[in-house]
C-alpha cells in the first residue's frame, strides 16, 4: 500500500494543476481521446448523463502507470469531446470489501440517486459493492449495507485461478418494469464464459436467476470467447439485443465480443450471431443512453508498448472516441463517430480522384500531422491490397499503412514499420469487413498522436495503438499494389487538442 498521506494528496488533488502538465510535452499522448490526468486508466465506468451533463468514471491508479490499486477516476463534460477532471470518486477503504480495489461497475439513478454499482476486491474475493452521491455525483457514500453480494451463487462451479481468486465481475444493472436486473461477468470451468443474471426491488437486496448466457472453449468458428467475460452489458438495438462481453482468458484481456439476438420474458439470451467488436487495442467498452435517446459507446484503448516504456511516460491507456452505434437492416452493428467530434475540426481539405498505379505510394502534400480525421472513399479497382500511410518520415523510416485487402476483405493496421522505437509492439490485428465485390470502401479515420481509429463502412472499427520516435513522423499518402485503386474522395481536417 502506498503512504496514506500521498493517497489523500491524490484524492483531493488539484487535478486542473496537474493535469497534462508535461514539460516537455510528450509526443505520445492523445490531444482529444481521454487520458487521466495522470497514471494508470482502464476501463470506463458508469457511463451516465446526469441531469444534462455527462460522466465519465475510469479504473484508475493514482499512484502508478501500471495496474496496481484501483479507484474510480472521474470526469464530466457537456459535449463528450471537451472533458474536466474531477477529483477521484471511489477509493478503496481499508479493512473493507473493497479494500484491494474498486473494480468495475456502473452507475444507474435511483428515483433521483445516483448510484454506483461495483465489484469489490478484498484479497481472492470478488463482491458487489455500491456507493451514492448527493453532490451531483462529486462524492461518493458507500453502502452499510456492503458487499451487497457477498458470494457467488451456490452450485455453480466458477472459473478458480491458482491465486484463490472466484472470477466474478463487473456488474452492470438496468431498469425492467418495476424492478432492477444486473448481469455479472464470469466463467464455468471447464465450459466458458458466463454472464449470470439477478433481479432486485432495491438494489441492495439481489435474488440470482440464472446465466442468462453461457459460452463454450471449445468453439472457435467464427471466434472463440475464452474462459471468462468482463464487463458484460446487455443493449436493447432497434427491435434486437446485443450482448457484449471482453473475453478474458490466463490473466489476459484478449478482445471485445458482442452477441446479436433475442432476450426473452424469462431474462435468457438467444444469440443469432457473435463478432468481435474491434480486433485491435480497444477493450471493455460501456454504453449508455444519452438524453436523445442515442446509444453511446465508450471503449478503453490499451498501451501497445512494453513495460518499462509505459512506467517511464508517467500515464498509460486513453478512450477511445464517443461511437454512436445502430442496428443495419441486416441486423449487424453500425458505428458512428458522435458528431460532436466535428466541433475539433479546422482547415479543412478535400482531394477528389486520386489513381493510384499498382506499386505506387503518393505523398499527399497538403496533409500532414499526428491530430488528424480523414475520411476517404476508395475504390479498390483490381488491386490486392491499398490504403493510406500515415506517419510517414520525409525517408520513409517510419510509417503506418491502414490496408484493406480486397481478396480476403480483410483491413489490417499494418505497423511494423511505426516506430524505431524496438518497444512498441507491432502485432498486426484483422478486422474481417463484408464489402461486396465492387462496393467502395470508406474509411474514416481518428489519428490522435499513438492513437489511431478507424471505422469502415460503418460496420467495423479498428484501432490500434503506434509509437512513431520522430516529430517529422507526420506525412499522409495513398498507395495500390497488384492493381490500380482509386481515391475517389479524401476529406482531412486538422483536430485541435481538446484535453
Ligand atoms: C477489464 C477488467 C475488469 C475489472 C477491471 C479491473 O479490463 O479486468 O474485469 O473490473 O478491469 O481494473
Amino acid at each position: 500500500m502506498p503512504d496514506r498521506s500521498i493517497r489523500e494528496a491524490v484524492l483531493h488533488q488539484d487535478v486542473e494543476r496537474i493535469a497534462h502538465n508535461e514539460d516537455p510535452p510528450d509526443p505520445q499522448r492523445p490531444a482529444f481521446h481521454f487520458t487521466a490526468p495522470r497514471n494508470w486508466l482502464n476501463d470506463p465506468n458508469g457511463l451516465i448523463q446526469w441531469e444534462g451533463t455527462y460522466h465519465l468514471f475510469y479504473q484508475h491508479d493514482p499512484d502508478s502507470p501500471l495496474h496496481g490499486l484501483m479507484h474510480w477516476g472521474h470526469a464530466r463534460s457537456t459535449d463528450l469531446v471537451h472533458w474536466q477532471h474531477e477529483p477521484v470518486a471511489i477509493a478503496p477503504t481499508r479493512d473493507s470489501a473493497d479494500e484491494d480495489g474498486v473494480f468495475s461497475g456502473c452507475a444507474v439513478d435511483d428515483n433521483g440517486t445516483p448510484t454506483a454499482i461495483y465489484s469489490g476486491i478484498q484479497g481472492p474475493h470478488q463482491t458487489i459493492c455500491l456507493a451514492t452521491s448527493d453532490d451531483h455525483l462529486v462524492t461518493w457514500r458507500k453502502d452499510p449495507g456492503n458487499p451487497v453480494i457477498a458470494s457467488t451463487p451456490p452450485g455453480l462451479d466458477l472459473l478458480t485461478t491458482p491465486d484463490r481468486t472466484v472470477h466474478y465481475r463487473d456488474p452492470s444493472v438496468w431498469r425492467s418494469g418495476d424492478e432492477w436486473r444486473m448481469i455479472v461477468g464470469s466463467g464455468i470451468t471447464g465450459v466458458g464464459g458466463a454472464v449470470l443474471l439477478y433481479r432486485s426491488t432495491d438494489l441492495r437486496n439481489w435474488e440470482y436467476l440464472h446465466p442468462m448466457l453461457v459460452g463454450d472453449i471449445g468453439q472457435h468458428d467464427p471466434i472463440w470467447t475464452g474462459t471468462m467475460w468482463e464487463c458484460p452489458q446487455l443493449i436493447p438495438l432497434g427491435d434486437r439485443h446485443i450482448l457484449l462481453i471482453s473475453v478474458w482468458h490466463d490473466r489476459q484481456t484478449l478482445y471485445t465480443a458482442h452477441f446479436v439476438g433475442d432476450l426473452h420474458d424469462d431474462g435468457r439470451f438467444t444469440p443469432e450471431h457473435v463478432e468481435i467488436v474491434d480486433p485491435g487495442s480497444f477493450y471493455a467498452p460501456q454504453t449508455f443512453q444519452d438524453d436523445e435517446g442515442r446509444r453511446i459507446m465508450i471503449g478503453w484503448l490499451r498501451e501497445q508498448r512494453d513495460r518499462e516504456a509505459m512506467a517511464e511516460s508517467g500515464w498509460n491507456g486513453a478512450m477511445s472516441i464517443p461511437w454512436v452505434l445502430s442496428l443495419g437492416d441486416d441486423n449487424r452493428v453500425r458505428y458512428t463517430p458522435a458528431p460532436e467530434l466535428e466541433a475539433l475540426r479546422s482547415d479543412h481539405r478535400r482531394f477528389s480522384d486520386l489513381a493510384v498505379a499498382p506499386g505506387e505510394q503518393t505523398m499527399v502534400p497538403d496533409i500532414a500531422g499526428d491530430c488528424l480525421e480523414l475520411s476517404a472513399t476508395i475504390e479498390p479497382g483490381t488491386s490486392t491490397s491499398c490504403g493510406l500511410v500515415l506517419r510517414r518520415s520525409p525517408d520513409g523510416a517510419e510509417e503506418t499503412r491502414i490496408v484493406f485487402d480486397p481478396t480476403s476483405n480483410a483491413l489490417w493496421i499494418d505497423r511494423s514499420r511505426s516506430s524505431l522505437d524496438e518497444r512498441a509492439d507491432r502485432t498486426p490485428h484483422e478486422a474481417q469487413l463484408d464489402l461486396i465485390a465492387g462496393q467502395p470502401l470508406n474509411l474514416r479515420i481518428f489519428l490522435d498522436r499513438s492513437v489511431l481509429e478507424v471505422a469502415a463502412n460503418e460496420r467495423t472499427i479498428l484501432s490500434e495503438r503506434t509509437y512513431p520516435s520522430r516529430p517529422d513522423s507526420i506525412g499522409v499518402g495513398i498507395f495500390a499494389e497488384g492493381g490500380p485503386a482509386t481515391f475517389a474522395t479524401i476529406d482531412a481536417w486538422t483536430i485541435t487538442a481538446s484535453m
